[in-house]
C-alpha cells in the first residue's frame, strides 16, 4: 500500500497554484452528454475521480482526448446508450448525475445506483423528487435505477433539503424538457453556477444559479464550445488551513477570493492573518491560534468538506473549540486516527469539542475518506517527528499533486509507492 512519509513542524512558506474544481468537473464531464458536438474543457484537474468519469463516459461511447495536462476534449454526439450499469458507476458518488443528463438525452437511463465516502446516510430522494416532476418514471431494480419519460416537461420543483448533488442533476434533466423548470430552494454552492455557466456556454437558458432559485427553459439543442472550470475553492481552503495550522506565510494562487469567505472569516477569528488580492489570497501565522467555533453549512456558509481540517486546525489552539456537522450525520469517522496524534477531542452527537493540546506527536494514522486524508496530512505536518498516512487512493480521487504542491512550500512530505497494490479502485 502506497504510503505519505511526513517530518512535521516545519513552516510552510511560498506559493501554491490551485486547480480545477473537483466537484464542478465531475459534473461538467457527464454535462457533456447533452451536447451535440465537441466540447473542450480546460483547467481540468489530473485526478483519480475525473478518471473514473471519462473512463465512464468512454465505455457510454464518447471520444474523449487528452489535448494537454489540464484540457479535455469530449465529443458525446455519438453516444447511443442510455445504460450506465456497471461496477465503476457503483463506485462513484458523482456517477448519479448520469441519471440527469441521460435522461435529459435520452428521455430514458439506466444507472446503478452510486457509491462514494461513507459519512452516514446519503439519500437521493431529491433528485428522483426532481425527475419525477419533470416526469420520469422511475423503478429500482438489481441495483440499477431505471428512469423513463415519453417527453420531459418543465415544472416547480421545491427542493425539501438543500442539494448540490440534486440541485445539479434536476438542471441537467431538464435543460433540454419543453417550457419552464424552477428549482426552488437550491443549492448556491460555486460548482452549481459553473456547471450553469457550462450549459449556457453551450446554448441552455439557465438564470438564478447561485441563488435559492434556479429557472430553467428548455431548449432543443446543445453546441460544442470551449469552457474552463472555476478554481477549486475546497482544495484552496486545504492550503489555507493548512498554513495558518503549519504556521508560515502561503500565497494561495488562482482562487476566486469571494468563495473563499466564509474561511477567511474563521481564519481571522483564530488570529491568522489573511490578505486578499484579486485572484490569491496569503495566509501567514507564526502564533498559537486560538479557538473559536464553526458550524459546517451549505453555501456560503462554512463547508462540510472543510470540517476534518478545521478541526485539525483547532487541535493545537489555546483553548476549547467547537465544530458542529450539520450537513452529514457521520462526518466524524476520522475522529479516532486524529487522536493517534495525540489530539484531545470529544464527539457528542454531530458536535466534536477540541481541547486544545501544546502540540501533535507524529504517528501511524490512515485516510478513512477524501478530506479526511487531506486533515491527516494536515496533522502530521503540524506534529513533532514523523509520521505515515496510508489509504492514499482516498486523496488521490480530489487533491491534484497533493505532496509536490507542498514539497515546493517547503514540507517534508514523500510517497513511499507499493507497485503491488492497485491505487485506483475507488472513487467518490
Ligand atoms: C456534494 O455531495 C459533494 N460531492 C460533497 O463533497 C459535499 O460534501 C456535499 O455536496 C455537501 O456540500 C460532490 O459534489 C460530488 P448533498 P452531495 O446532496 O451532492 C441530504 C467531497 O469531499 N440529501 O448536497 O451528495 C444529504 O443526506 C465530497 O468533495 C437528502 O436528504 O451532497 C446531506 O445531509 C464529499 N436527499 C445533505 O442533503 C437527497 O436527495 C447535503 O447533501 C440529497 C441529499
Amino acid at each position: 500500500m502506497d504510503k505519505l512519509v511526513i517530518n512535521g513542524g516545519k513552516s510552510l512558506n511560498g506559493s501554491v497554484t490551485i486547480s480545477g474544481a473537483k466537484n464542478a468537473v465531475v459534473a461538467i464531464i457527464p454535462a457533456a452528454l447533452l451536447v451535440d458536438g465537441k466540447c473542450i474543457i480546460e483547467n481540468v484537474p489530473t485526478i483519480d475521480d475525473v478518471s473514473v468519469i471519462t473512463d465512464i463516459l468512454s465505455q457510454l461511447g464518447a471520444k474523449i482526448k487528452l489535448i494537454n495536462k489540464t484540457t479535455l476534449e469530449i465529443d458525446c454526439t455519438h453516444v447511443d446508450t442510455y445504460c450506465a450499469d456497471n461496477s465503476m458507476v457503483r463506485k462513484m458518488r458523482a456517477s448519479y448525475y448520469l441519471m440527469g443528463a441521460l435522461l435529459g438525452k435520452f428521455n430514458k437511463a439506466v444507472v446503478s445506483m452510486p457509491g462514494g465516502c461513507d459519512f452516514g446516510s446519503r439519500p437521493i430522494d431529491q433528485h428522483l423528487k426532481g425527475f419525477k416532476a419533470l416526469g420520469a418514471e422511475i423503478t429500482q431494480e438489481n441495483g440499477n435505477y431505471s428512469l423513463r419519460a415519453d417527453q420531459l416537461v418543465g415544472s416547480h420543483i421545491f427542493f425539501d433539503v438543500v442539494s448540490v448533488g440534486a440541485t445539479i442533476n434536476v438542471m441537467l434533466a431538464a435543460v433540454k424538457a419543453q417550457g419552464l423548470t424552477i428549482i426552488e430552494n437550491a443549492a448556491k454552492e460555486p460548482h452549481i453556477v459553473d456547471v450553469a455557466n457550462f450549459l449556457n456556454s453551450m446554448g441552455a437558458n439557465i438564470k438564478g444559479a447561485g441563488t435559492d432559485v434556479i429557472k430553467i427553459k428548455g431548449v432543443d439543442f446543445l453546441r460544442g464550445g470551449t469552457y474552463s472550470v472555476i478554481p477549486d475553492y475546497i482544495e484552496a481552503g486545504t492550503y489555507m488551513l493548512m498554513a495558518a495550522g503549519v504556521g508560515g506565510d502561503v500565497i494561495i494562487k488562482n482562487v476566486i477570493p469571494k468563495h473563499l469567505e466564509s474561511i477567511s472569516a474563521k481564519l481571522i477569528e483564530t488570529g491568522a492573518n489573511v490578505v486578499e488580492y484579486d485572484d490569491s489570497i496569503r495566509v501567514i501565522n507564526s502564533s498559537r491560534l486560538q479557538p473559536c467555533r464553526i458550524k459546517t453549512l451549505p453555501y456560503p456558509g462554512f463547508p462540510t468538506d472543510l470540517q476534518p481540517l478545521a478541526v485539525t486546525l483547532l487541535t493545537t489552539a489555546s483553548g476549547t473549540s467547537y465544530v458542529n456537522e450539520s450537513v452529514w450525520d457521520n462526518r466524524f469517522q476520522y475522529i479516532d486516527e486524529l487522536r493517534r496524534f495525540g489530539a484531545n477531542i470529544n464527539v457528542d452527537g454531530n458536535t466534536a469539542s477540541i481541547e486544545g493540546v501544546s502540540r501533535l506527536e507524529g504517528c501511524q494514522a490512515k485516510a478513512v475518506d477524501l478530506r479526511a486524508g487531506a486533515a491527516m496530512v494536515m496533522a502530521a505536518l503540524m506534529a513533532q517527528g514523523q509520521s505515515e498516512i496510508t489509504n492514499l487512493k482516498y486523496i488521490d480521487r480530489g487533491y491534484e499533486d497533493l505532496e509536490e504542491k507542498l514539497t515546493n512550500l517547503g514540507a517534508d512530505i514523500k510517497r513511499i509507492c507499493d507497485f503491488e497494490g492497485s491505487p485506483l479502485n475507488i472513487a467518490n
